[in-house]
């Protein structure tokens, strides 16, 4: 048959259309292009803004959906599943019904489904960006039980797909957790005054859990829709949907090779298209193929059909278990690893065969098949015979496999094992993060013993497989280890020896991609280690050391749970200190809240895209955009020659180019702007402008190399008190050390995303951004375009979180686009895809610290010398400023009667860094308190009594010469250990340390203290504008922005309260520029401070003009009345409030002085185990006291406590950006950064929240310098997270210690599980390190 017999007759047989519901309502599609994706189609053709992009590739679950599909009519079986809707071919949802988060209620609140309310009710949704996608998994939880509720650990796992960057996930794993069944397994002892557990709210809620579960219906249609053959025909390529597996075969023999492409979750090869630009033409579903479905057990196998998702496999294996046969532990050794593998929503669609076949450096299932010996199953239409092949042969390299080019696996065999022999598997993963993280090193093992007389009945090896990912391009198996172990006895001795043997057999350079290769080697160790002792134990063997029961089976995380402490509401305020919801919280829950990107476009709106320098520091010598510009669609090109103004621009200093006019600084800076008529024509286009450089040199990209070029932005900053060489002189002893702190990645869960409107007519450009800073982006707009500002305005209507990262570096991309709608002449848009985003929008800042302390025999600091450097990248943009602010951070909650700090910003070719939650202060924490731990180090002390011993008392001067008022840290201290029960613990951690070898615990405490208001004086600002309707609702405008913080609600409270009127009356619309001008940035943690202000003395004076209507106070009057009378009696009903902080000045360190308006102070517990073998973590237990003065709304601040610790837990623990470099880096290219997406940057996961959080607001504490006396709270509990850090660091001391180290050892940040491992020196790390383990450092990117 030729492959036109072949197609015309799948096409005579075939539908050309697709079927299928959503949100209950049926589409019939007859235009599908198979390269749409289903959010893709959910977004652009039905318009629903509910399923979000937030990173296009699986990782972040903003896009989550849920999809039913009848899979066994006669007995009506319906398969739930969520999936990631940007990964989804909509070819592949024929025959589903497909329900996003406006399927599940609306904002009437009468159809609303309770995951939507209960979220808002237990203040899950902060920014609102990563709800629509949490709304789901928890609702597919429910779901995918058919109907029954969920358990408690059910609900841990379901939530693996999902980032969130706002909540630190304790409130959605609260709001989940009200849904179980089995609630009585949460702690409840009886709770404290003021105090409300996971338990209590569980048990608030369980009285409204019906059964059967709120739950959209399933289309009868559906029921009875039986599947056909489809072939749909896009524009360039088609679709095939065979139903057998002869039909199949054929298809894939007309179309061999690459001439068409088999699919099943479409999660690899939609990762191809998206990333590698692999085009096809043809791509074949195997979904309904039923022989690659089947999962069976038969007396001598396991059947795995290749088209099993991992989902439905995981269900199997769960039952085959519980049938308990002798399966020499082949179902634990998959579930083990189908525990961390990937996501749910991944897991529901990937399929097994997809992931052999991929053939993976890094998959994690491939070495457990290995181990097993498993047989795969290939058909070919060609040949009546499937041809066997083992698994162990099938890898040829790097993505390469034995297979034909028309071949399909239909099936992988894993044969039982004997059961009268002693056969064991296991299985191994290391990752950056246990949630939806590939692994680092993944292993599979399988061992098969006999005991022998002639041993002295010692086991001797009869068979072994040793196989691991992520040691070469593929899966690999350590061979010739394996053959030289054959016949040799299960001990110790034997293992030494393959230790040696492995790590000869897999040598690493430092130029492997992925780099970590001493940590790679040392993990193959620790695995085997774990395997050689989970053997032993099974064995029983008398000689099995104690501390092996510990490492022979995975680490069991207890289920998690916390519990929240508010001091009762002042009595006088009547809303002010409620904890009212988010003002958007329904819309979010609902899907309802738009972002810019969820805006419908105006007619005329052309797309844009950037291009950008692939070349850091280069001259650009020609751009070539003849291919570009034949791109269908294609407008215009858009460059610095179009710049009608300067193309200068800056928040500091006008220091970088909006379009690279000759040199490009840095990778990632913008050359020019393609625009086209749409989205995709424009990204098209832009990958074909060709562009020609000339490399220049020095590259600089590290802070080594710019000390070394001496490249800086402006002098040395100085910062002194006293004489540090009197201090020096005085001390008794002095410590050095140099530390490296990484920086980090915002992963704010929206993308940039822009839409300029220019108006011809009168010179008027309107934009729709989300940005932090709007008066500073209309500023610098108007500066590019060359027009008066009052021309430009700016609208924010609410941003999926920005942390800093939107305060100034939004601005360039913005810039280039208003230049571009300027030379169009029509409205331009863009969405930075997620990888872009990271690239090019700037990091906080990695530091280099050079300190030295001098103190005496008891730990009273005499003085304290630092050099900082922190690498700003290309533009200074705010580096000096965060420079200054680290300097002034410095000291944290210590008295150093004598303190020099030199500051330097690097100037480096790196895309410009910025700021950052916390603006310098982490750093400046994490030093001193870095100092505190060396001090009690060296003095064999407890650090806590250093700290103790060095704190400031009321009334003492900072370094910069300000008194300390309203002190509290000491009474924190006291509480904190006190309801922490700190010291009795700390009794037991060093217990559970002299008993346990391989598995160490830290606790430690560390309270923080946080300067509020902006060191320059014209920053402490702030403007309100109240307008008052006649019919009594409110308008509300303030200067600061929504970013996920709460700010809107709490100025509607402050406004309600003044007023006097019901919160509901009280409306903000949006920030713009057009109704409160000159705004400051939001940030610095001072907008409630500034703008609440603002915002009551407007409303202060609309009361004292209503007051004067009130003849008899005693006669009530309704707000609706008294605003109506007012109408009348004409009296204005706007009003404009401002705001300047009193007492603020610039700071001036040539005169040692800077003013900050007051601290918020604050300490914390926190209490890890770290698995010392492989650098794995889990947070224990943390207990936060926090002192918020008198909150504005408790359970906001609650929130942001929370999201603040576990971001700064991400910062200083996992997350960590790498680029190439000249010297740690090689295997990257200069420059590059390679961790620029979920896949590869990992931010804290809903597995990585304390098992046991307790939050608590300081009871009795004022301050007279803030609105109602409360406290800004945005950044400052980030630096309480350094108590993990610490925490992590005296576990691995603990192990040192065990191995003999005693001494002091350098950690730098983020304790990733690789510095972790490593610096857990023994054995392990020696056979790799040699005789410089013990102060080996991985490499790091600063
Ligand atoms: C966010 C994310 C997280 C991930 N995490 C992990 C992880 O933790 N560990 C891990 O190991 N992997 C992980 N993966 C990889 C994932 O497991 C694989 O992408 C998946 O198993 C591939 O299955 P699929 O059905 O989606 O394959 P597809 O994308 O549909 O296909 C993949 C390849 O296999 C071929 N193919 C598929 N089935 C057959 C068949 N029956 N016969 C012949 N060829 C076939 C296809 O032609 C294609 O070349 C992750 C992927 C993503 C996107
Ligand atoms: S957008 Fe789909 S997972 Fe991130
Ligand atoms: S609320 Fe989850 S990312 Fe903002």
């Amino acid at each position: 048959m030729t492959k036109d017999d072949t197609t015309s007759e799948s096409q005579s047989k075939s539908m050309n259309s697709l079927l299928f519901y959503v949100n209950g309502k049926e589409i019939i599609e007859h235009n599908a292009e198979p390269d749409w994706t289903l959010l893709w189609y959910l977004r652009n053709k039905l318009k629903l803004t509910g399923p979000k992009l937030g990173c296009g590739e699986g990782g972040c679950g903003a896009c989550t959906v849920l999809i039913s599909q009848s899979i066994n009519r006669s007995s009506d079986e319906i398969e739930h599943r969520t999936v990631n809707a940007c990964l989804a071919p909509l070819c592949s949802v024929d025959g589903c019904h497909i329900v996003t988060v406006e399927g599940l209620g609306s904002m009437n609140k009468s159809n609303i489904h309770p995951i939507q309310s209960r979220l808002v009710e237990l203040f899950g949704s902060q920014c609102g960006f990563c709800t629509p996608g949490v709304v789901m998994s928890l609702y597919g939880t429910g779901t995918s039980k058919n109907n029954e509720l969920s358990t408690i650990q059910d609900i841990e796992e379901a939530l693996d797909g999902n980032l969130c960057r706002c909540t630190g996930y304790r409130p959605i794993l609260d709001t989940a957790k009200t849904f179980a069944s089995d609630i009585d397994k949460l702690p409840h002892e009886e709770s404290l005054p003021f105090t409300s557990t996971t338990f209590d709210k569980c048990l608030s809620f369980a009285k409204q859990n019906s059964l059967p579960l709120s739950q959209v219906e399933f289309p009868e249609k559906l029921r009875h829709y039986i599947p056909q053959s489809l072939h749909i025909m896009g524009s360039s390529i088609d679709w095939y949907r065979p139903l057998s597996l002869s039909e199949l075969l054929q298809l894939r023999h007309t179309y061999r090779g690459d001439a068409s492409k088999l699919v099943f979750g479409n999660t690899r090869v939609e990762i191809e298209r998206k990333f590698k630009q692999i085009k096809h033409t043809c791509l074949i579903s195997l979904t309904h193929i039923e022989e690659l479905q089947q999962l069976k057990r038969t007396a001598d196998e396991f059947y795995l059909g290749a088209g099993s998702t991992f989902t439905r496999l995981k269900l199997k294996l769960i039952e085959w278990t519980n049938e308990k046969i002798n399966d020499g532990g082949i179902c634990q050794a998959l579930l083990d690893q189908l525990r961390y593998f990937a996501s749910t929503q991944i897991r529901n669609v990937a399929s097994l065969g997809g992931n052999v076949i991929t053939a993976s450096s890094i998959s994690d299932i491939n070495p457990v098949l290995q181990a097993a010996g498993a047989e795969l199953e290939l058909h070919r239409a060609d040949s009546t015979e499937a041809r066997y092949i083992s698994l162990r042969d099938f890898f040829l390299g790097n993505g390469r496999v034995s297979m034909a080019d028309n071949e399909v696996l239909v099936a992988i065999h894993i044969p039982l094992p004997n059961p009268s022999s002693k056969w064991f598997l296991r299985s191994y993963k290391q990752a950056r993060r246990r949630d939806d993280s590939k692994g680092i090193v993944s292993a599979g093992f399988q061992v098969q013993l006999e005991q022998l007389d002639s041993l002295d009945g010692q086991w001797q090896i009869i068979s072994i497989c040793l196989s691991f990912g992520g040691m070469s391009s593929t899966t690999i198996m350590a061979k010739n280890t394996q053959q030289q172990l054959v016949g040799l006895a299960w001990t110790r001795i034997t293992i030494n020896k393959a230790f040696k043997l492995i790590l000869q057999e897999l040598p690493l350079d430092e130029q492997t991609p992925g780099g970590q290769s001493e940590y790679r080697r040392t993990l193959v160790q620790s695995f085997l280690f774990k395997f050689y002792a989970y053997v032993c134990v099974e064995l029983r063997l008398s000689t099995t050391d104690s501390s092996f029961l510990s490492i022979a089976r995975p680490f069991h995380r207890s289920i998690s749970h916390g519990q929240q402490t508010i001091p009762e509401r002042p009595s006088s305020q009547k809303t002010v200190g409620t904890s009212l919801p988010h003002q958007s919280a329904y819309l979010q829950t609902t899907g309802k809240a738009i972002f810019i990107d969820d805006m419908p476009s105006l007619i005329n709106t052309l797309h844009a895209a950037l291009v950008l320098s692939t070349q850091p520091n280069a001259k650009i010598k020609n751009i070539d955009i003849g291919a570009a510009s034949q791109v269908p669609g294609f407008v215009s090109f858009v460059s610095y020659s179009d710049v009608p103004g300067s193309n200068k621009i800056g928040v500091m200093e006008l220091d970088e180019e909006v379009f690279v006019s000759s040199i490009a600084p840095c990778i990632g800076a913008i050359i020019g702007v393609v625009v086209c008529e749409s989205e995709q024509e424009a990204l098209v286009a832009s990958k074909l402008v060709q562009i020609e450089y000339e490399l220049l040199t020095p590259t600089i990209l590290t802070i080594q190399d710019a000390i070394h070029n001496e490249s800086y932005f402006g002098d040395e900053m100085c910062l002194r008190q006293g004489d540090v060489n009197k201090g020096f002189a005085d001390a008794k002893h002095i410590l050095e050390e140099t530390l490296w702190i990484g920086g980090q990645e915002h992963f704010y869960l929206e993308s940039n995303s822009y839409m300029v409107i220019p108006s011809n007519d009168d010179k008027e450009l309107t934009l729709y951004l989300g940005t932090q800073n709007p008066s500073t982006t209309q500023d610098l707009i108007a500066l590019v375009l060359g027009r008066d500002v009052s021309r430009i305005t700016c609208h924010v209507k609410r941003i999926g979180g920005a942390f800093g990262g939107k305060e100034s570096r939004s601005i360039p991309p913005c810039a280039a686009i208003a230049v571009a709608a300027v030379k169009t002449g029509r409205p331009v848009r863009l969405t930075l895809d997620r990888h872009t985003d990271i690239s090019i929008t700037g990091h906080r800042h990695p530091f280099k610290i050079e300190y030295k302390v001098g103190f005496t025999d008891e730990g009273l600091f005499c003085a304290l010398d630092i050099r900082m450097w922190n690498n700003g990248g290309c533009s200074l943009d705010t580096s000096s400023a965060i420079m200054e602010w680290a300097m002034l951070q410095m000291g944290n909650c210590y008295r150093f009667p004598h303190i020099r700090i030199r500051g330097y910003a690097c100037k480096t070719h790196l895309p410009s860094n910025t700021a950052f939650r916390g603006f310098g202060a982490p750093q400046a924490m994490l030093t001193c308190e870095n100092v505190v731990e060396h001090v009690a180090s060296y003095l064999k002390r407890d650090p806590l009594m250093i700290r103790h011993l060095n704190l400031f008392k009321e009334g003492e001067l900072t370094h910069y010469g300000q008194a300390l008022e309203h002190w509290n840290v000491p009474r924190i201290l006291e509480e904190l250990s006190r309801s922490s029960d700190f010291f009795q613990r700390q009794i037991h951690v060093n217990e559970f340390n002299r008993t346990n070898i391989y598995r160490k615990r830290g606790l430690c405490m560390i309270p923080a203290k946080y300067g509020i208001g902006f060191p320059v004086q014209f920053l402490n600002q702030a403007g309100a504008l109240v307008l008052i309707y006649k019919d009594g609702s409110v308008l509300l405008s303030h200067g600061g922005v929504e970013i996920g913080q709460g700010l809107h609600i709490k100025m509607i409270s402050i406004a309600a309260e003044v007023l006097g009127c019901n919160i509901d009356r009280i409306r903000i619309s949006e920030t713009s520029t057009d109704k409160v001008h000159n705004t400051t940035t939001t940030g610095g943690s001072a907008s409630s401070d500034l703008n609440g202000m603002a915002v009551r003395h407007a409303c202060e004076q609309l009361r004292e003009r209503l007051d004067t209507l009130l003849v008899d106070k005693n006669v009530p009057i309704s707000w609706e009345d008294l605003i109506k009378q007012a109408y009348f009696a004409r009296i204005d009903l706007c009003a404009h409030g401002f705001y300047a902080t009193p007492g603020m000045f610039d700071v001036d360190f040539s005169q040692n002085r800077a003013t900050c308006n007051y601290f918020t102070q604050g300490a914390a517990v926190t209490e890890v185990e770290l698995d010392t073998l492989t650098g794995d973590w889990h947070l224990l237990r943390v207990d936060i006291l926090m002192d918020v003065g008198k909150s504005l709304n408790p359970s906001i601040d609650i929130g942001q406590i929370e999201g603040a610790y576990m971001q700064g837990v991400g910062l200083f623990t996992m997350e960590e950006l790498i680029w190439g470099d000249h010297t740690e880096h090689k295997w990257i290219k200069p420059g590059e950064l390679i961790t620029c997406g979920p896949d590869t940057y990992k931010i804290p996961s809903f597995s990585d929240v304390p098992i046991d959080l307790r939050v608590s607001l300081l009871s009795d504490s004022s301050n007279p310098r803030a609105i109602y006396s409360s406290k800004g709270i945005g950044e400052p509990p980030i630096l309480l997270a350094t108590s993990a850090f610490f925490a992590l660091k005296q576990a691995c001391m603990a192990y040192r210690q065990d191995q003999g180290f005693q001494d002091y050892f350098t950690l730098h940040s983020p304790a990733t599980v690789e510095r972790l491992r490593m610096a857990c020196a023994d054995e392990f790390t020696r056979r790799v390190c040699s005789n410089e383990h013990q102060t080996y450092q991985p490499r790091g990117s600063y």
